[in-house]
């Protein structure tokens, strides 16, 4: 088992490229399952869940190769329709494959994907937009699913990313058109849009609350550059809240992080951005100032995969900020480990407030899911002293390499063996 060594007290400098999202690679993984010839990927960050997707796609009969950044899926050969318990358990968001089996297939057998370290993660919405385009859904036992689905309209009960990307790529295979209401407006849905109207698809909408899909697709094979991962922006901009200093970060369209500059700003950073950089610059002599409250929400509103990573840039500032995570009932697990390195945070359900402290100090520390791993990363930079962080396999899940980001940024990172 390896963890990071971090040593705090030096300002982040430097420019960097953020690697492609993993939150948008793992539902155009799962649509490759529509293709009818070789779809290459580019720009396809090198991470555990996407390892996980890939072997999901071999399982199901498809050819892939990856090289550097680069995978070709080939699902010529496809003709699975069930994925193993173990293979559903192996990566969270496997649930994004229902909607391409059916709409490949005709035919899914699949199991619950298993909680995560967020707390319980229903799939009710999913398996309800599914049945809406006439496909008959089991539960007995698993997760059992048959029929061709039709078109028509799918009004979904909360704007859910997972249930909004299953009905779109349910309803590329339906026959006739399907309107999905309430979609939910992520910035990796509009990725996943361009992607399927890349292969021939017509697909409209994404970024609205109503999407609309043409069925009957047979899509061809292609090529695709995967959009930049804005929660590892947001991650490693948090870093340099944390350390002071400046970064510029590029790939990244600034305004699918508009609700986290303006907090970084409101706290007394200096924020820059462009169509395709976002700087931040952070003089580490003036104090960081708490900000009003905090409050996540389905984009456009403030990412709750954020939300650890800023309450760390945070946690060493003047005055109070407040949470409330509004997404997910267990997202303050990072909280515990703040407080071992000298934060003040008194948390009750979903709220949690940060009385800021004038300086963390480094300890042990340990990441009990992806962002809060990356938030702990992050204030550890700015602490004073070192930090070992430990529970790297969360990070892995969705960092590629964090400790060579920050390295070339400056930070005194490196992994060693524990
Ligand atoms: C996606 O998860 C992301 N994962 C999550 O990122 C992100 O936190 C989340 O969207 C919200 O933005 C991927 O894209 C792979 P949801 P997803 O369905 O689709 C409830 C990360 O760190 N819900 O939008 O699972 C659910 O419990 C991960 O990269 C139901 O009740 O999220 C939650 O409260 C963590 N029934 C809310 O909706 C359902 O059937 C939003 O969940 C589905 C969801």
């Amino acid at each position: 088992m390896s963890v990071m060594y971090i040593r705090g007290g030096t300002p982040l400098e430097g420019e960097l490229a953020v690697h492609g999202a993993k939150n948008s690679v793992l539902p155009i993984l799962a649509a490759c399952l529509l293709a009818r010839g070789p779809v290459v990927l580019r720009n396809c960050p090198r991470l555990t869940d996407v390892t996980a997707a890939l072997s999901i796609l071999r399982r199901l009969g498809c050819r892939v190769e990856q090289a550097g950044n680069t995978i070709t899926v080939d699902p010529a050969g496809a003709s699975g329709c069930s994925i193993s318990e173990e293979q559903m358990r192996s990566m969270r968001s496997s649930i994004i494959f229902l909607g391409p089996l059916l709409a490949r297939m005709g035919e899914a057998h699949l199991t619950y994907p298993g909680g995560c370290e967020l707390g319980p993660r229903p799939i009710d919405l999913h398996l309800a937009a599914i049945r809406a385009m006439g496909c008959e859904v089991s539960e007995d036992r698993g997760i059992h699913c048959q029929g061709r689905p039709r078109g028509g309209e799918v009004q979904l009960a909360l704007p859910s990313v997972g249930a909004t990307e299953n009905a779109m790529l349910c309803a590329i295979g339906a026959q006739g058109p399907t309107t999905i209401v309430n979609a939910a407006r992520e910035p990796e849905i509009g990725d996943l849009q361009s992607f399927l109207n890349s292969l021939g698809a017509r697909v409209r909408g994404a970024g609205s609350s109503t999407i609309t899909v043409e069925g009957g697709g047979k899509l061809s094979g292609g090529e695709y550059t995967v959009m930049g991962d804005r929660i590892v922006a947001a991650t490693l901009l948090s870093a340099a809240v944390s350390a002071g200093g400046r970064v510029r970060l590029s790939g990244v369209d600034w305004r699918h992080l508009a609700t986290v500059l303006s907090v970084f700003h409101q706290a007394g950073c200096r924020v820059e951005s462009g169509p395709d950089h976002v700087e931040l610059i952070r003089d580490r002599d003036a104090p960081l100032k708490g900000v009003p409250t905090i409050r996540t929400a389905p984009y456009p509103g403030f990412p709750t995969d954020a939300q650890a990573p800023v309450m760390a840039a945070l946690a060493a500032s003047q005055g109070c900020t407040l949470f409330v995570e509004t997404m997910f009932d267990s997202r303050y697990r990072h909280v515990p480990e703040l407080i071992r390195m000298g934060a003040d945070i008194t948390t009750e359900g979903r709220v949690a407030l940060v009385r800021g402290v004038e300086e963390l100090h480094g300890a042990r520390v340990e990441a009990s899911d992806l962002r809060g791993g990356g938030a702990l990363a992050a204030a550890a930079l700015g602490a004073e002293g070192t930090t070992v962080l430990s529970g790297l396999h969360h990070i892995d899940r969705g960092y590629e390499g964090l400790e060579e980001m920050l390295q070339r940024l400056g930070a005194n990172v490196e992994r060693r063996e524990a």
